[in-house]
Parts: C-alpha cells; structure tokens; sequence
C-alpha cells in the first residue's frame, strides 16, 4: 500500500447511518414514545418531540448528503407508522417512505433500510414486546409487507439492529424502553430477536430475490482487566459469550446455544439467514471481578485508565477511544465468510476535537482489516446530524452536522467536511491526515500503511 494513500476497494459505499425515532419527529405510537413520557427515563427530562423533522422534511439532510458526498444512507422504516394497529396499514405512511426512498435514489444515494431500530409499535408492547413469541410472526408479517411496499427501492435490508443491546438495554438493566430488569427477559427477548431476523430474511427472499439482507451486531469488546486474573478473564469471557457469541454462533452455526436454546430445533430457519453482516463498533470495557464494586453479578467494566474516552455520558464515561477494535471486531466478523458493512461507528464529541482523528484512525483499522481479507463494502458513520440519543437524550451530540434542535438550524462540523474529503478520494491521503490529526500521520502511514 502506497505510503501517501490508504484506498478503498472501488465502488465503497460511504455514508451515515440513523433511525426513525431519532430523526423523525413525533412518532408518538411506539415505545419509545410512551417510555419518554414516563419518570426519570430520560436525561434532563428530555423528549424526542420533533426530533431533525425527518417526517416533514429529510429531504432538505439528503441534500446535505450529496453535498458531502455521500453514496449511502442507512435509515430505519419505523413500524408503528405503517402498521399503527395490529393488522391494520397505513397507505399515506407507506407513501411517504416511498418518497423518501425516492429521493434517496434520485441522489444516486443507495438506501440501506432497517426493519426494525430499537422502536416496537405500542400494540406490540402492550402484548409484552419482543419477550412474547409472537413478536417473531408479527415481525415476519412486517417485513413481508415492507418488501412488498419498498422492494423495488431498496436492495439493502437490515433485518434487526442490535438485538443484544435491545436486548440488554430494555431488558436487563431497564435503560431504555421497555425499562424491565430480568435477566431471563434478556435471553427471551435476544432469542424472540433472532428467530424474527430469520423468518424476516426468508420472507423478504421470498419476495425479492435480488435483495440482500443482513443483521446488524454492536460487537463490544470485553478484555480482562487483568490478564492473570482467573475470575477477569473467566468474566471477560462470560460477557462475550452473552453478548457476541449467542448472536455470531447463531449466524455462524445456525443454532441457538444456551441459554437461548439448546441446538436447530428451536433455530428454525436460522442457517444461513444473512448475505451479509452488519457490524457496529463503538468501544470496549476493561472487565475486573470486584465483589462489592462492580455494578453487575460483581463486575466492573471500565475504559482503560488513562486512554482517551468520549463526551460523558448520564452515567459517566461512554466509552474509551480504541481504534484497533474496529480491526479485532472486522476480523472476527470476516470469520463468517460473507459482505460486511461497518453500519455504524462514531463518538459523542459536541465540540468535535476528537471526531476527525477518530474517524481517521478508525479507517486506518478498517483499511488493515480489508488488507487481511475482511470483505468490508461499506462505512455508515453515526450519525449524519446530531439526534435523540435515547435515553441519554439530546445531550450527546454524534453529527457529522450540529443540529439545534430547537431551531432545527445546522452546521457542517470539521469532521463534516473531512469525511466528504474522505469520500471523494474513497480513501485517506497523507494531506488530510496532517490538515485534520497530523498527531496519526506516523500511526496512519508508517505502522498500517
Ligand atoms: C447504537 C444505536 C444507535 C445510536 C448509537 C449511538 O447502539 O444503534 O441508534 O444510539 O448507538
């Protein structure tokens, strides 16, 4: 590799990557909705009200898009909209999509579309939400519609995003809607997810056999604190288990191990359900056994002391800045043998001095893993403009683009412009390097160049 270029594989997609209930507006007939309402669920009390105002208009951010450069833009079809009660389906929502997708593909824009973000129709909720096994039929029932409304503009499906967070967030430690705290709701919850993604990819094959579909994981690095610690890396090995392996050996094998189940059986449909994987990466944790300190079953997770971590979070720090696990993560996402698309990274980084050497070196480690042979086709940052960060509500600020909320006024931030550089060369060049984070020049070009 030339010591002045890192290149891109040619016809690399490049772009961002957000969801219907943060960007939308007003999609009061979810979840998430309700659970914003409720006490104490959200940061400073905040709301998602009207959000970037996709509903009304996207159109004005895909402009910005083309501006920038982008050829792709991963976004969510939410479906409490199109399917606001059970069985009943709303025309003028599906229209609406249609245009949106429309001018995506107008733009020359790929449309990269996820089937289910996080949000759950309120009617589905109230009947227990993605712990009832019936969520898996329903969610079978969407898609087939959503490929029957959308195929002939989208070619690129998400089945499921982050079915483990989802899983853990809502379920577990009661974070984000649904706010349950049961560790068997977890597994219910992960198991109900993965049995949906492969009723969903058969039916949206049955329907388009062009499309490609894919799940998308958050691959969270778990290393032992200490590496000569018996219970650190028997713990470090338990969360990977719990959170990565469950979902990759489903993919992988087709099966559901325990606790999810216990082999094919209760995985039907499963093997060979994807075309392609979705991998997000943000960050890892340091895992210690401290009984009495740690904040689960006696364990702590923490970024490395001292590595440089994002904008803080409500509960502390969001994570550590660790380029290389987006190489470990690609590498044991090429395991699979199959397309992977980086669906999202990113970092909370409101006055934007660590984004551009973030996105920087994150591609570096993209590149290197490309290098040794991961099949990676695409990077969707997160996020195009900051957006309702869930529970931590607007407070964390992901954009490409700062947005005030309250205006809906936007600003291109100087990783905006670096990343629209990136895109144009589809790649990184010496000269950005050292305008935007010469402090990686070295690290960039001499160590994975
Ligand atoms: C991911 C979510 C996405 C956004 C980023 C910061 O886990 O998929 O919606 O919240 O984190």
């Amino acid at each position: 590799m030339s010591k002045e270029r890192i290149a891109f594989p040619s016809g690399f997609l490049w772009g961002t990557a957000t969801a219907a209930h943060q960007v939308e507006g007003y999609n009061d007939n979810n979840d998430w909705w309700a659970f914003e309402r409720a006490p104490d669920t959200i940061w400073h009390g905040d709301r998602s009200d009207r959000a970037c105002n996709w509903w009304e208009d996207a159109e004005a951010d895909f402009d910005r898009m083309v501006a920038l450069n982008h050829n792709t833009h991963r976004l969510s079809i939410e479906w409490s909209r199109i399917e606001p009660q059970e069985g009943e389906w709303d025309e003028t929502a599906v229209a609406r999509y249609r245009e949106m997708l429309r001018g995506l593909r107008e733009r020359d824009i790929e449309p990269m579309v996820t089937l289910h973000h996080f949000s759950t129709p309120l009617w589905l909720a109230q009947q227990g939400g993605w712990s009832n096994p019936a969520a898996v039929s329903y969610f079978r029932r969407w898609a087939g519609k959503a490929v029957q409304y959308f195929g002939d503009l989208a070619k690129l499906w998400c089945t499921i995003n982050e079915p483990a967070i989802y899983a853990a967030l809502g379920n577990l430690f009661g974070l984000h809607a649904p706010g349950a705290q049961s560790l068997q709701r977890y597994f219910s919850v992960l198991r109900h997810m993965l049995q949906g993604h492969a009723a969903a990819y058969r039916v949206i094959h049955s329907f388009d056999g062009q499309a490609r579909v894919g799940l998308v994981k958050n691959l969270q690095l778990f290393d032992p604190a200490d590496p000569e610690s018996r219970l650190d890396r028997f713990f470090a090995g338990f969360f990977d288990y719990a959170f990565n392996d469950l979902v990759m050996k489903a993919l992988a094998e087709g099966r559901l191990c325990p606790p999810l189940g216990l082999g094919l059986s209760s995985a039907k449909g499963l093997l060979d359900s994807y075309d392609f994987v979705g991998v997000n990466y943000y960050s890892r944790s340091l895992v210690a056994f401290e009984p009495g300190r740690g904040d689960f079953m006696g364990v702590r997770r923490f970024p490395t002391p001292g590595a440089e971590t994002s904008d803080e979070g409500r509960h502390g720090t969001y994570g550590e800045v660790y380029p290389e696990g987006l190489y470990r993560v690609l590498m044991r996402a090429a395991r699979l043998n199959k397309p992977i698309y980086i669906t999202e990274t990113g970092l909370p980084d409101a006055d934007d001095d660590q984004r551009p050497r973030f996105l920087i070196t994150h591609l570096a480690q993209a590149a290197r893993a490309i290098a040794d042979g991961a099949d990676v086709r695409g990077f969707y940052h997160w996020s195009l403009t900051d957006n309702f960060e869930w529970a931590e509500g607007w407070a964390l600020r992901f954009g490409l683009i700062a947005l005030d909320e309250k205006t809906q006024e936007r600003t291109v931030r100087p990783s905006g412009h670096l990343f629209a550089a990136i895109a144009a060369e589809n790649g990184l060049t010496r000269e950005l390097v050292e305008r935007y984070a010469p402090e990686v020049v070295g690290e960039v070009f001499e160590n994975h160049g």
